[in-house]
């Protein structure tokens, strides 16, 4: 096994460019199996989730062809399986969107249940629900969903919960649909928005994506010749603009989409930090005081969940007592007692965790408990007085590109070792 070792405390200084958005790139590319054509995709992040979606395309008779490190193209002319249900596809979520997609181009497929990062329940009631409204019949049983229908009928369908997974799902199953499918109550993260501009690039009638209302209009086929470009990751983003405001230097965070970070701009400039947003790029610094804010957890343009362990850092810095909500999921807050070995005073009350802030934290041997957590670790690892150890590091690369590579460049004392 790898794990991580930083000496602190570092400040970073300089640029670095983010990658492209993981939980874009995990619906982009199985939602490519629609179409008739060889599709290439560009800025796909290297990471460990997706290196997981091609042999899982590959079992089924797709082609994955690495034209770079960040293009690829997937030609699924010859797919001849739609049955994924090997193990591969329990270890990560994101294996429902062959759902949506293989229920659109075949009327008929098999997923094992999706697995993915311990941070709660994972339910896919609201996929499933998506696809019955659309007139497919749905079975689920101990290991695996299986779903069919002759064919997909437009319809109007109110989700329960703000789901992101069943946003984009459904949206990709009700491309191909007979008349039109109106989805409210759906997500609208920068992700959703990128998947609509892909699938009709592809050839799709989507309109609404990002606002509260998505109408589908169904099309025959999606067989443009297309050549798409994810967009940067926003939460990889956000990982960076909090490095930089409790580093004590200034970083440069190059390619990303400044609009779509206002979510963690907005509480970073109330606890004091200094940010400049240019067309595609924000200068972040502080002057390592940190006013307490409190943040609640929310769907998008609320705080992203996905960015409450990072915040979480600074907000064990900051001067007084701040508080984080997690609206989202039911076990986000497992980082908690890993950075409280590294000094900081956090009490956890059901789904609010009250930090009473610190001068400093100290290095200490710590665990990645999820992606983003170990995440959060990284940064705490860099601004702590010693060495920190982080293991279960295959966390954090399921979802950042060279994590240790992008913070050494900006000056951090980090490297990868096997334990
Ligand atoms: C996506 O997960 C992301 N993963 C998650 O990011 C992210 O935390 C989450 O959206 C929220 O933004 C991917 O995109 C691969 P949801 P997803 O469906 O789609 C409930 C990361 O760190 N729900 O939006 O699985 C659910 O329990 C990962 O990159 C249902 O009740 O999340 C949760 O409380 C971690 N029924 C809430 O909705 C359903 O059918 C939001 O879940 C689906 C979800």
């Amino acid at each position: 096994m790898e794990k991580l070792i930083i000496h602190g405390p570092k400040t970073l200084n300089g640029k670095v460019k983010i990658s492209g958005a993981k939980n874009s790139a995990v619906a982009l590319i199985p939602a490519a199996l629609l179409s008739e054509k060889k599709v290439i995709i560009d800025n796909v992040p290297n990471i460990s989730d997706l290196h997981k979606y091609y042999t899982i395309l590959e079992e089924l008779g797709v082609k994955i062809t690495h034209l770079s490190n960040s293009k690829i193209q997937i030609d699924s002319s010859n797919i001849h399986n739609f049955e994924a249900i090997s193990d591969n596809v329990k270890q990560f979520r994101a294996s429902y969107y062959l759902l949506g997609t293989l229920l659109a181009k075949n009327g008929y497929v098999k997923v094992g249940l999706p697995g993915g990062c311990n941070i709660g329940e994972r339910p896919i009631d609201q996929h499933i629900l998506g696809f019955k409204k659309l007139g497919a019949t749905v079975i689920i049983d101990s290991d695996n969903v299986t779903a069919k229908s002759d064919k997909l009928i437009g319809n109007e369908i109110t989700f329960d919960v703000v789901s992101v997974g069943a946003t984009i799902n459904v949206m990709i199953a009700a491309t191909k649909a007979i008349g039109i499918t109106v989805l409210k109550n759906v997500a609208k993260e920068p992700h959703v928005v990128d998947v609509a501009n892909f699938l009709n690039a592809l050839g799709a009638n989507i309109v609404g994506a990002g606002t509260d209302t998505i109408t589908i209009n169904g099309v025959n086929n999606l067989n443009n010749e297309v050549q798409y470009t994810v967009i940067p990751d926003q939460i990889e983003a956000g990982t960076f603009l909090v490095a930089g405001a409790i580093s004590g230097g200034e970083i440069e965070i190059l390619n990303c989409i400044p609009q779509d970070l206002e979510c963690i701009i907005s509480p970073l400039k109330s606890a004091g930090v200094n940010i400049q947003t240019f067309k595609d790029s924000i200068k972040v610094n502080s002057n390592n005081i940190f006013s307490p804010i409190n943040i609640i957890t929310e769907p998008h343009p609320g705080f992203p969940t996905d960015l409450q362990s990072q915040i979480g850092v600074l907000l064990s810095l900051s001067n007084g007592t701040s508080t984080l909500t997690e609206q989202i999921w039911e076990s986000r807050f497992t980082y908690i007692d890993e950075l409280n070995k590294m000094g900081a005073n956090i009490i956890v009350n059901d789904k609010t965790a009250v930090f009473n802030g610190v001068n400093h934290l100290k290095g200490a041997k710590v665990k990645a408990t999820d992606l983003r957590a170990g995440a959060a670790l990284v940064i705490a690892g860099i601004i702590a007085d010693g060495t920190t150890e982080i293991t279960n590091i295959n966390y954090i690369d399921r979802g950042y590109e060279n994590i240790e590579d992008k913070f050494r460049k900006l000056g951090a004392n980090i490297e990868r070792v096997v334990e």
